[in-house]
Parts: C-alpha cells; sequence; structure tokens
C-alpha cells in the first residue's frame, strides 16, 4: 500500500547515519506525511511518483570531499517543489549551486546563530540570535550571488543558513529536527506551512479503514493469518486490523516463553480478550527454560529463543493448511533499516521471528510498515487499546532472558521479575512511567556483601536501568529524583530476597545499549 497523494507528502533523502528518521518523525509530528529514500535510491521520477510536496536533504556522517561520498544528481535543484538541505544537505546544495565548502575546526553541540534575515518566511518567529545544535567538521565558506546568507554562527562567522534568491531552495547547517534547537520545530513548521504551503492534514488513525480494506483485498476468502502477539503494541495493533479485516480467520497465537514480566501472561490474554481476540494460548516456559540451561551468550539466548518460536508456530501452521499469511508488527525503522547500506554494523540480531516466513512458505502481511511507534500507538488507541496500554513501554522480544546477564536460572528470573516490578511499581506512584522510554532491573552473577540483622550475608547486585530515548536509537539515563531512587533501592532489597545490593546505571547509549545484552 502507498499512503502518498490524498496528504501533503514531504520526501526526505537519506545520506546515512540517523538524523533522516528523526527529521521524518518531526516531519509527521507536524501533520504531513513523509517517506525516506535513500540517496542513492533517489530520482526525479521517484520522487514525482510519491507525490512529493517538499523535499529534505537530510544529514550524514561523511564529508562532501571524501572520495565516494553519498551524492545526489543535480535534478534535485530543478524541482518545482521546495527544497531544505540539513547539515550535510546544506553543504551538498552549496557544492551543486557552485559554493565552497571547507574542512574546519568544526561545530559540535549547543551553537549561538544571528539570524539575518527574519523576514524570511523559514525565520518566522526566530529572534536576532538563537541556539542551535550542530555537529560538523566541514563549513559553507562560500556562495555565489545565486544565494544570500541568511544566518551565520556567531562566534565563527560560517554561513549558518542560505536560499536561493529565486528559488525555495534551503540550506541550514544545524539540526533543526533535534530538541537542542529550542526554534527547530518552528524552523520545520515555517518550511511546510509558509515555504511549501503544505495543508497539514496527515493523522495516522484516520486511515484505519483503508489499512483494513487493504487486508481484506488481499487474504483469499479461504485463507487464514497467523499472527504471533506478544501484547505489545505492535502486534497487538497488527492482530486488530487483521481481526477487523477477516474476522475468525484470524490465528492469534500468544506464546509464553518463562521470561515475561511479572503477572504479565494474564494480563495480556486479558487485554486480547477484552479487545475480541482469543488466541491460542501456549505455555512453553519450561521448554525454553531447558534449552537456554547452561547459555550464558546473549546473542546464542536470542538465536535459542528465535528457533524455538520458530518450531512452535510451525507445529500450528501445520495443523491448519488454511494458513496462509503470517502477520508482523514491522514498524517504519524497521523497513529503512533492513534496506540500509550494505556494511551497517548489526550491533544485536533484534529478531523478529525471524525466517519463519520462507520456512513455512507463507506470505507476509504487514500493515504498520509505513508507521512510526508514536503512530502506531495512536491508531491502536482508535481500535479501542486503552491508552495505559498502548503507551506501555517497549518489552524485547527474548524478554528476561536479555536482562539476565550470564546463564539464566529460574532464581535469577525470579530477582529480576520481582525488582523490575518494583522499579514500575515506584515509578508510576510517583506519575513517572510514562516520562521514560523503559524502565527495569537487571541481574547477574556478582555478588556483593550484605548486612542482614547482625548476620553477614552475600546476595545479588540488581542494577536499575531508567532510560529516555525517542527510538531506542539513542538513550540517555533518567535524572529520577534521589527520593524514588532511594525507595526503590530500599524496597528491592527488602522485598527481593537474596539481594543485597541496588546500583543505578547511568551511561548513556552509546556507548551502551539500553538492555544489558
Ligand atoms: P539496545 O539494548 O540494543 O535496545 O540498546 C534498543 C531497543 O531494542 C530493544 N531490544 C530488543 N527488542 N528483541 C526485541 O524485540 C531483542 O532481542 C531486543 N534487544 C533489545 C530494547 O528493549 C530497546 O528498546
Amino acid at each position: 500500500m502507498r499512503i502518498s497523494g490524498k496528504y501533503s507528502t514531504v520526501i526526505v533523502i537519506n545520506f546515512g547515519g540517523q538524523y533522516a528518521h528523526l527529521i521524518s518523525r518531526r516531519l509527521r509530528e507536524l501533520g504531513v506525511y513523509t517517506e525516506i529514500l535513500h540517496y542513492y535510491e533517489a530520482s526525479p521520477e521517484k520522487v514525482g511518483e510519491l507525490g512529493a510536496d517538499a523535499v529534505v536533504l537530510s544529514g550524514g556522517p561523511r564529508s562532501v570531499h571524501e572520495p565516494g561520498a553519498p551524492r545526489i544528481g543535480d535534478w534535485v535543484l530543478r524541482l518545482d517543489v521546495p527544497v531544505l538541505g540539513i547539515c550535510y544537505g546544506h553543504q551538498l546544495l552549496a557544492t551543486m549551486i557552485g559554493g565552497r565548502v571547507e574542512k574546519g575546526p568544526g561545530e559540535y553541540g549547543r551553537t549561538w546563530i544571528r539570524v539575518l534575515r527574519r523576514d524570511d518566511p523559514l525565520f518566522q518567529g526566530w529572534g536576532l540570535e538563537e541556539e542551535t545544535w550542530m555537529s560538523h567538521g566541514d563549513y559553507v565558506a562560500s556562495l555565489p550571488d545565486s544565494a544570500e546568507v541568511l544566518a551565520v554562527s556567531k562566534d565563527t562567522g560560517y554561513i549558518a543558513a542560505f536560499r536561493l534568491r529565486d528559488k525555495p531552495i534551503y540550506g541550514v547547517q544545524f539540526h533543526p529536527e533535534v530538541s537542542h534547537t529550542p526554534k527547530g520545530r518552528l524552523l520545520l513548521d515555517n518550511f511546510v506551512s509558509l515555504v511549501a504551503g503544505l495543508e497539514k492534514n496527515w493523522r495516522p488513525e484516520n486511515i484505519v479503514e483503508k489499512l483494513v480494506e487493504e487486508i481484506r483485498a488481499r487474504i483469499g476468502h479461504d485463507e487464514k493469518v497467523l499472527v504471533a502477539v506478544s501484547g505489545g503494541v505492535d502486534s497487538t495493533t497488527t492482530a486488530l486490523l487483521v481481526k477487523k479485516a477477516i474476522g475468525d480467520r484470524l490465528v492469534a497465537v500468544f506464546v509464553n516463553h518463562g521470561l515475561l514480566r511479572k503477572g504479565e501472561a494474564k494480563e495480556v490474554l486479558g487485554l486480547l480478550r477484552s479487545l475480541g481476540i482469543e488466541p491460542i494460548y501456549v505455555d512453553a516456559s519450561r521448554l525454553f527454560l531447558e534449552r537456554l540451561r547452561g547459555v550464558r551468550d546473549c546473542e546464542e539466548k536470542r538465536r535459542i529463543i528465535g528457533r524455538t518460536f520458530v518450531e512452535i508456530f510451525e507445529e500450528i501452521a501445520r495443523r491448519d493448511p488454511a494458513i496462509k499469511w503470517l502477520a508482523q508488527g514491522t514498524t517504519y525503522p524497521d523497513v529503512i533499516e533492513s534496506g540500509a547500506v550494505p556494511g551497517a554494523d548489526r550491533i544485536k540480531s533484534h529478531h523478529n521471528v525471524g525466517g519463519l516466513p520462507e520456512k513455512l512458505g507463507l506470505r507476509v502481511l504487514e500493515p504498520l510498515r509505513y508507521f512510526y511507534k508514536d503512530e502506531v500507538r495512536r491508531i491502536a488507541m482508535a481500535l479501542g487499546v486503552p491508552r495505559s496500554y498502548a503507551y506501555r513501554h517497549p518489552f524485547p522480544g527474548p524478554g528476561l532472558a536479555v536482562r539476565v546477564i550470564g546463564e539464566v536460572t529460574e532464581e535469577k528470573l525470579r530477582v529480576v521479575r520481582e525488582a523490575s516490578w518494583i522499579v514500575e511499581e515506584e515509578l508510576k506512584k510517583a506519575g513517572l512511567y510514562y516520562d521514560v522510554w523503559q524502565a527495569f532491573a537487571v541481574v547477574g552473577d556478582d555478588e556483593w556483601v550484605g548486612v542482614k540483622g547482625d548476620q553477614r550475608a552475600i546476595g545479588r547486585i540488581v542494577i536499575v536501568r531508567i532510560v529516555l530515548s525517542d527510538d531506542g536509537m539513542t538513550a540517555d539515563w533518567a535524572r529520577i529524583p534521589y527520593e524514588v531512587l532511594d525507595k526503590i533501592a530500599w524496597r528491592i532489597t527488602s522485598e527481593v530476597p537474596g539481594v543485597t545490593m541496588v546500583t543505578y546505571a547511568v551511561t548513556t547509549k552509546p556507548p551502551s545499549t539500553i538492555e544489558p545484552c
């Protein structure tokens, strides 16, 4: 399904790194639909086919002077829609119009700029001097007469923004998409509303009926669709869309791998039933835990868990030959990531029931492939999922197996389950749960000597990890008030037997990942 056409559409051309998604998400939040194209797949035909009303060139980690640096043709200057280049995109546009880009000491982090043309629509509402966030080594040193400088860096005098005099083609050196550029959102809004004159008509929840019709049209009258539901918002929303489209020909399967959070199996089953979905419930916890016995390596744990899921689904599909489809809750970042530049690092193998469709000869249905998480949440609520559930923290497919460092044992699972429950409960009590991306406990094999009563007692160390993030790609540790941390630590050591020390993880991602392994 293609979504563009009816909605105002901005194409974001991706020059590598993680900027493109953030730009795209910010634009969607403003109410326009976006699609990301890798620079090497962008062409005037493709941009036209997608019904682009404006184009944004993203930042990227390379230098325009490097051999093999990502480029696009100068067709982009001849488009009849506005163009905004950001950071690398700004430098690329500058070279394309005959400007000079040079190496410099760079500007990193908070950078003040002086706006020279506050009357330009792009800078409506900006002050004379404003704070921005920059991250670049090269800079635009000069521009031809066809361009006008709109802003400069206060300290270095570097060109911070320009436009072509006779066309709405703009470049900005700073990153308007990050929250550290306080007026960045306003600038993007100006680009969309004032420069491009677009109507902000994109609402993900308005296309639920269209998604349902698409599914109905694709699935044969006697075919069934298997959906692996985990209780997460993506798989629950996928199942609800399929259910709305084909009713009882949805085969929802909920596998309990014994690595769920406290009370989770019951909660998920209750939610699904309240939404009219009666899943096949498979309690395979014993099987999973047996297979994980003695396994310390995290990627090995993921492989074992993935393989065991596959076996269970194979068995279900074998018993019902009408199952011809597998619906997955794949979201837009997964789709773009899987088409990423070859050689991109795979940091962890986040399994999404990988390999299953090919093995079973099933066709794949991914109704959420054009949506971001926050959009999926809105669709979920439009389908009747309670807000408290739609906004639950993400939980990894391999569950607590990745929150236990070293071998997964019943005892460590008990510790991590109870301790995580306390972390979540205290955050909810403090009204902070929905302010953070994830909050959980981790346990490994390290020990700490404790004093219980008058006795020395050796116990485990529990690490509490609470992070802020937009999408899980980067994260900061949450500055939780000391009283809340104190309460969490006190409750874990008093209520969870065998724990003598609680620590708080204060490392960002990168360099750490969010989960411990
Ligand atoms: P990391 O630990 O890589 O996590 O910083 C980034 C986000 O991904 C989640 N995560 C997983 N999700 N299967 C999943 O479905 C996995 O194996 C997995 N590992 C990490 C993590 O919870 C965080 O939100």
